[in-house]
């Protein structure tokens, strides 16, 4: 059985004092978070001794939004998955839908930052996902085959252990319209599909896919319950405490 992921992304959000409160106040309600979850939280980088020193001796982890491929040199304010390591994190961002649209990252890049992170120790959470007019193009799963063969190209399953995906469509990223459960699942089950094929089906199986994408308390529960949902990765309902509890306490597995 896959443990749920619940990933909080807070992407340009929250500085060092916002991350400490965040913590107090998380912490104070950790006693409601199920058993079996995983937590992550994933601060600018500026925030993660904070958030590593206040979450300090709690099963949450740390994850870095974005890394570069080089783990070491001349790449003015870029930041490497071992510099990310040393700093707490056990999990990574890549090709996040904002790092490919504002940001230039390719299939490509998102290759070598998935080396990395494995070079490093890391645990990538690799996010794919359509647009809106290439959903209605019917266009969907082409797309989803496109970002997934071009971050995987030539990846053995050594390079990929302990992967996370997360399907976020970008029309539902900070727009308050998720995609249906039913739609979500869909998408799901056709990665897990394509895992299936690439990398045979006991990796497929293992293999924790989270659904991202105005995930919220109200939503959470319905989107979680679905088989092949493994998790969320929550952006402006991961920015308050409560919130974000609600959401980790509705993936509670019956
Ligand atoms: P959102 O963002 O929850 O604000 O839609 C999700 C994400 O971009 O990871």
């Amino acid at each position: 059985m896959r443990a749920p992921v619940l990933a909080a992304n807070w992407k340009m959000n929250h500085g060092p004092r916002e991350a400490e409160s965040f913590a107090r106040d998380f912490l104070a309600g950790w006693h409601t978070v199920p058993s079996g979850v995983e937590v992550v939280v994933i601060p600018p980088f500026v925030d993660l001794a904070a958030a590593q020193a206040a979450f300090a001796g709690r099963p949450i982890s740390i994850g870095g939004q974005n890394c570069h491929w080089e783990s070491i040199g001349a790449f003015t304010g870029e930041i490497s998955a071992e510099m990310l390591a040393a700093s707490g994190c056990s999990y990574v961002l890549v090709a996040h839908s904002e790092r490919r649209q504002y940001f230039g990252e390719t299939e490509e890049s998102a290759r070598k930052r998935i080396l990395a992170a494995h070079r490093a120790g890391l645990k990538a959470i690799l996010c794919v996902g359509e647009t809106l007019e290439q959903r209605d193009r019917g266009e969907m799963e082409k797309v989803l085959v496109s970002q997934l063969e071009g971050g995987f190209l030539g990846l053995g399953e050594g390079d990929v252990a302990g992967l996370v995906l997360a399907y976020e469509p970008v029309w539902a990223i900070g727009t308050g319209r998720n995609a249906t459960p039913q739609q979500a699942q869909d998408a799901h089950a056709f990665l897990r599909g394509w895992l299936k094929g690439r990398f045979g089906p006991r990796y497929a199986e293992a293999t924790r896919i989270q659904y991202g994408g105005s995930v919220k308390p109200e939503n959470a529960r319905e989107l979680l319950g679905q088989p092949d949902i493994d998790g969320a990765l929550v952006g402006g309902a991961s920015l308050k405490a409560a919130s974000f509890l609600k959401i980790v306490q509705a993936a509670s597995r019956p």
